[in-house]
């Protein structure tokens, strides 16, 4: 189908979690491919994997050492040939995650940066500076890194002697490249290609706005780096690089940019020559409210709107603390955005049963609206964060590189929960799996889920059914339902004829619900009233 991106909805695989077939509690590609029927049956359209590409795993695969290569730890080439053409035979396309703005330190790019020495057409390909200071030995600017820390590392010259800084935006071992250098594009547009002759359907690009830093690198007042990602920035052409790239291949392929950024600056990637989704965070932000999801909704719309864009919904990934969780504690809110650390350390108590409630209504506000969904693997279960972990499992460089004050985003890549009353639950043949699952899962199992009409499960499954049936679910015109009270939203989408309203009352009475057939309802109806948390599907004929 032409444009199948438009209201496609991904499911977010997380490798190391998801599924393990060979016993080592680690989750891999195979354990992916035995369990496509699961997520055939979820009714979801495509798969977004993390990545598993070869890698030294100290970002859990968001530093790559071969671009072209499997790791071992997920399996062969064969397998990821395998896990495409069992998913495609069952209608279900394949995205691969693409790591640009760094490499590992261990890729043979920056090995041979460092052996190369100073003004090497070698260290051209990444950020090498000299030092401040007599001898060097400050670093070349005060720009702090996501992770914690300086954004600079420096290396031994080939001599030995103390020598030149190199800058990484994450951790140390994920050395930036320099994007203003034409060979690193020219190897980029190959490795896509080389995944696009596998057959895969398009690539989530990670951290995509930030692949140009200013080249003078000056300080900053508050150490933030200078990223330009407006009109005008090169960032721009190397998208275009990459349609073009993406465009040479029959099947429509695509490219979704990974981005924090703004809703006006997030437009200017997906205008009709570059990307054609952005993985955004408004609704990651957006409190469990009327007036907070509508704003959100609101101007996401508006902005892509403006360039013919699509919007892309998504309340949860592998960095973001679970929405049961942070739907549990509205303490969480308001904040600013810190990578892996979303919910404020005060947050307070957690209550799940609420958390769970809001998050089911938040479901149903998500899979209506026109677009594309994402939906990350375990939230179609309801499983809230693990924030308890005893410190010496904490995996993620966060912990490490915050000095120990967060404990990052292992919370919500705990191994996925299958079947059965213990740990593993299914998920390995080892009991030890490279998180530990909580006990507490047995009633958040797939098996027990798929047996319980009234599970987050059979919501998912429901709502993923009907928005195949019912055609205005996603794709639909949209329209505010306006005059209602401050804590309802509202809104319709209609398409030839027929119109669905979704309704979500998150104030504290049951409120009554619109003329039509109700198609779905994230809680039982009380008297016939929507209840308090609660969302409905309300299909009306005009
Ligand atoms: C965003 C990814 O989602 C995250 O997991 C990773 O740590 C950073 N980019 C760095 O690659």
């Amino acid at each position: 189908m032409a444009e199948w991106w438009r209201d496609a909805v991904v499911y977010q695989v997380y490798p190391r979690s998801f599924a393990d077939a060979n016993g080592d509690g680690v989750g891999d590609l195979r354990g992916i491919t035995n369990r496509l029927g699961y997520l055939g049956d979820l009714g979801v359209d495509a798969l977004w994997l993390g990545p598993v590409f070869a890698s030294p795993q100290v970002d859990h695969g968001y530093d790559v050492a071969d671009y072209r290569a499997i790791d071992p730890l997920f399996g062969t080439l064969a397998d990821m040939d395998e896990l495409i053409v069992a998913a495609h035979a069952r209608g279900i396309r394949v995205t691969l995650d693409f790591v640009p703005n760094h490499t590992s330190d261990q890729h043979p790019w920056f090995r041979s940066a460092v052996e190369a020495g100073r003004g090497s057409p070698e260290r051209a390909r990444y950020h090498f500076r000299d030092g401040r200071g007599p001898d060097g030995s400050r670093p070349p600017n005060n720009w702090r890194a996501v992770f914690g820390g300086s954004s600079w590392t420096r290396v031994n010259e080939p001599d030995g002697s103390p020598g030149q800084w190199y800058y990484h935006l994450f951790a140390a071992e994920q050395p930036d490249l320099n994007w203003l250098n034409p060979e690193v594009l020219a190897e980029f547009a190959d490795v896509l290609r080389f995944w696009l002759d596998r057959g895969v359907d398009g690539f989530r690009v990670d951290v995509a706005d930030a692949l140009i830093k200013d080249p003078a690198f000056p300080d900053t007042p508050d150490g933030s780096p200078i990223i330009p990602k407006g009109a005008d920035s090169p960032v721009h052409g190397v998208y275009r690089a990459f349609r073009r790239v993406l465009d040479a291949y029959p099947g429509d392929r695509i490219g979704v940019i990974e981005t924090g950024a703004g809703d006006e600056v997030v437009a200017l990637f997906l205008r009709p020559d570059e990307m054609q989704l952005a993985f955004g965070f408004r609704l990651v932000h957006a409190a469990p409210d009327a007036p907070s999801l509508r704003e959100a909704i609101e101007t996401s719309l508006a902005a892509n709107g403006r360039v013919g864009a699509t919007t892309t919904w998504v309340t949860d990934n592998h960095d973001t603390t679970r929405s049961v969780t942070r739907y549990g504690s509205r303490a969480s809110f308001g904040g600013a955005y810190v990578p892996g650390e979303l919910r404020a350390k005060d947050a307070g108590p957690v209550d799940v049963a609420a958390g769970t409630r809001r998050a089911r209504a938040v479901a149903l506000v998500l899979l209506a609206l026109p677009g594309a969904s994402y939906l990350y693997q375990g939230q179609e279960l309801g499983l809230p964060n693990v924030d308890d972990l005893p410190e010496a499992c904490l995996h993620d460089p966060i912990w490490e590189r915050s000095g120990h004050t967060f404990r990052g985003r292992d919370g919500c890549r705990i191994p996925l929960p299958w079947a059965g009353d213990r740990p593993p639950f299914g998920f390995s043949t080892s009991p030890k799996t490279w998180l530990p699952m909580p006990d507490s899962w047995a009633s958040l199992t797939v098996e027990a889920e798929i047996a319980d009409p009234g599970s987050m499960l059979t919501l998912y499954r429901d709502a993923l059914r009907l928005r195949h049936e019912q055609r205005a679910l996603g794709r639909g015109e949209f329209r505010w339902v306006e005059g209602l009270a401050d804590d309802i939203l509202a809104f319709d989408l209609v398409l030839s004829g027929e119109t669905v309203r979704v309704v979500a009352n998150f104030g504290a009475a049951p409120v009554a619900l619109p003329a039509g057939k109700v198609l779905l309802a994230s809680s039982p109806l009380e008297e016939g009233l929507l209840a308090s948390d609660a969302a409905a599907w309300v299909r009306r004929r005009i």
